[in-house]
């Protein structure tokens, strides 16, 4: 067996799926959950694990194991395969694509500069003053340990060095990032020196870059020295702390944001492990997505003067578009992140985190800080900054409750304010709206009832003998679906000698290497799953009855539209002055 067709066999789509989208039973081996690729708010992304198929009604996306980790992890079809070959236990022998070797080779580099950083941390007598400071900043060694926390040593090529001797050419260490060219001469130096080293992990928990902190008393370049961007290491893209943040995210229902990688190392120490850290930018709707995936609440973490406030608010207006529901956590004045709150007092951060309020509510006490409020000037300025979050929020319920908090604290009337907020409304709040209208595919009744009625005769070879004439006349003249059916037609079997695989697969199978396999899968899984759902629970008469119903209303427009088309015929035929045409058709509808 090829080793694609093996992985498919094995893998278990309801648990690969799973990891991704909490899916609930609907009906017997079949599961629905949220649609992970458009956002929506009533399940219409269904699983069969059976069928090896997932399929979105509402977006139209769907395939098999390896198309959902190539949507979802933005992989290629090798990488897929070798990702869920590990997954599964299936051994894929030759990577062929060379892009795939490339990002292989930058990762085993980082992979083997993590290990090396690490060593010299807990080895190296050259490391002392960095064990020291590890240990000044309370890191115990379990958390240097799950963060693969390690120590640049101060030396030029060290590292580079190790690497060469590995087998790892020069060039593909600069292209790695872990080193550059020298500026004169030939040969490589090491990037990051001195400093003590934390990986940057993706949400698998591969080291897909660097960040390197100054020792103290060194001020050889910025504080933290990032990795540059690399085949592996796109800054937009990662998130600190989620490869470990995971889990807690989903059991808590809520992801923390805080500024500072090292937060999210000591928030670990005070057992608050569902934290990530946007690293002192903002937050792209790339990283915000893949945090969705996790949780639909995120938690700021803001000191109380709020500096990386400005920072935060880029990436809440994104939040906000993704329907994600954001809260804040407000450290005490006198600390300046959850790294010096955890030292001090690490069952406060835990309370804190756990009492988050929400952001407006942090919002209001941010921008009437020093405010008077009875002053016109200060209002207003209290007013332009509040509003337009207000304007950006999801539902009417959310927006009528702080529009009458804002009311309260301004007092204005709540019907003078809603007009302010609504010309904002509509520009702003409405482009998800239409988006997510374009997203969803809309099903006319008529190609409802095709899909469900081919789902319903590819569920055997046997209905589909009975069926296949009547079948075949109500599907209409798509191409695609005449495309489908003689697909279905051929692959029949009416002996089903084949019976260990189902029609349905041995279908699907013949879609293999068609020019248009994508759009015919689509088809015929969303027929399936479609009539899967709406049969599965009704007693056969039943089913019958309701295909009969199917039947009915296509042959009715069939028939509708024959005659139409013999009316134009008609005309055309009348204006044409054929008399003998004229009366053929006549007679043809008369006949009908
Ligand atoms: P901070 O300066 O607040 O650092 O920057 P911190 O996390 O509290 O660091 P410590 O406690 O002094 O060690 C917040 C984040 O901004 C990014 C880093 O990701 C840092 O964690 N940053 C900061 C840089 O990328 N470069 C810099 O020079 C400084
Ligand atoms: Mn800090």
């Amino acid at each position: 067996m090829e080793p694609k067709d093996e992985i498919k066999e094995k893998c278990d789509l309801k648990e690969l799926i799973g990891e991704y989208v909490p899916l609930k039973p609907a009906g017997s081996d079949s599961y629905k959950g949220l649609c992970p690729f458009h956002g929506e708010k009533t399940p219409s992304f269904h699983v069969s694990p059976d069928k090896q198929i997932w399929h979105c009604f509402g977006c139209g996306e769907g395939g098999d194991c390896f198309s959902f980790v190539m949507r979802m992890e933005g992989m290629t079809f090798p990488e897929a395969l070798v990702h869920l070959g590990a997954k599964t236990g299936v051994e894929i022998r030759r990577m062929t694509s060379t892009k795939s070797n490339l990002r292989q080779r930058m990762l085993e580099i980082n992979e083997l500069t993590q290990k090396f950083f690490a060593k010299v941390l807990s080895d190296s007598t050259g490391a002392a003053p960095a064990r020291a400071y590890v240990n000044n900043r309370g890191i115990p060694p379990e958390l240097v340990q799950k963060f693969g926390l390690g120590f640049a040593p101060d030396e030029w090529d060290a590292l580079s060095k190790f690497l060469v001797s590995k087998g790892y050419k020069e060039s593909e260490l600069v292209q790695a990032g872990v080193s550059m060219k020298k500026k004169s001469g030939r040969g490589v130096i090491d990037r990051f020196r001195n400093r003590l080293m934390i990986p940057l992990r993706d949400h698998h928990g591969n080291t897909a870059g660097f960040t390197g902190r100054q020792m103290p008393g060194d001020d050889h370049g910025p504080k933290y020295m990032n990795s540059p961007e690399t085949p592996v290491y796109n800054k937009s893209e990662i998130v600190y702390g989620l490869d470990l943040a995971k889990r807690a995210a989903r059991t808590s229902g809520a992801l923390v944001i805080t500024e500072g990688n090292l937060d999210v190392v000591s928030s670990h120490k005070a057992g608050v492990e569902n934290i990530v850290a946007s690293s002192g930018t903002a937050l792209t709707s790339a990283q915000l997505s893949l945090m969705k995936r996790y949780s639909d609440t995120i938690i700021f973490a803001f000191d109380s003067d709020a500096a990386g406030f400005e920072a935060a608010k880029k990436g809440m207006v994104l939040a906000r578009e993704l329907g994600m529901d954001l809260r804040a956590a407000i450290l005490p004045d006198d600390v300046k992140d959850p790294d010096e709150l955890v030292q001090k007092d690490p069952a406060k951060w835990k309370e804190l985190v756990q009492t988050s309020v929400p952001i407006m509510e942090f919002l209001i006490a941010h921008v009437t800080r020093g405010k008077d409020l009875r002053k016109i000037d200060d209002k207003r300025a209290v007013a332009g900054e509040l509003l337009p979050a207000i304007s950006q929020m999801q539902t009417v319920v959310e927006r009528e409750h702080w529009l009458q908090v804002v009311a309260d604290l301004l007092s204005i009337d709540i019907h003078e304010l809603r007009k302010a907020v609504d010309p904002v409304k509509t520009v702003e709040a409405k482009k998800p709206e239409t988006k997510a209208k374009q997203e969803r595919v809309q099903v006319s009744k008529l190609e409802k009832a095709r899909r469900l009625l081919f789902g319903w005769a590819t569920g055997s070879d046997e209905v589909f003998a009975k069926a296949t004439d009547r079948l075949k006349a109500v599907l209409g003249e798509e191409d695609l679906w005449i495309t489908l059916y003689n697909l279905a037609a051929t692959t029949y079997d009416s002996t089903s000698q084949s019976a260990q695989k189902s029609y349905f697969s041995r279908i699907r199978e013949a879609l293999n290497g068609h020019p248009q396999q994508e759009s015919l899968e689509a088809l015929l899984d969303s027929s399936t799953l479609m009539a899967e759902q709406t049969f599965q629970n009704l007693p056969p008469q039943k089913v019958l009855e309701h295909v009969e119903t199917l039947f009915a209303l296509l042959e009715s427009h069939a028939h509708k539209q024959g005659r139409d088309q013999l009316a134009r015929d008609l005309r055309l035929a009348e204006q044409a002055g054929d008399t003998d045409a004229v009366a053929r058709l006549l007679q043809q509808l008369q006949d009908r």
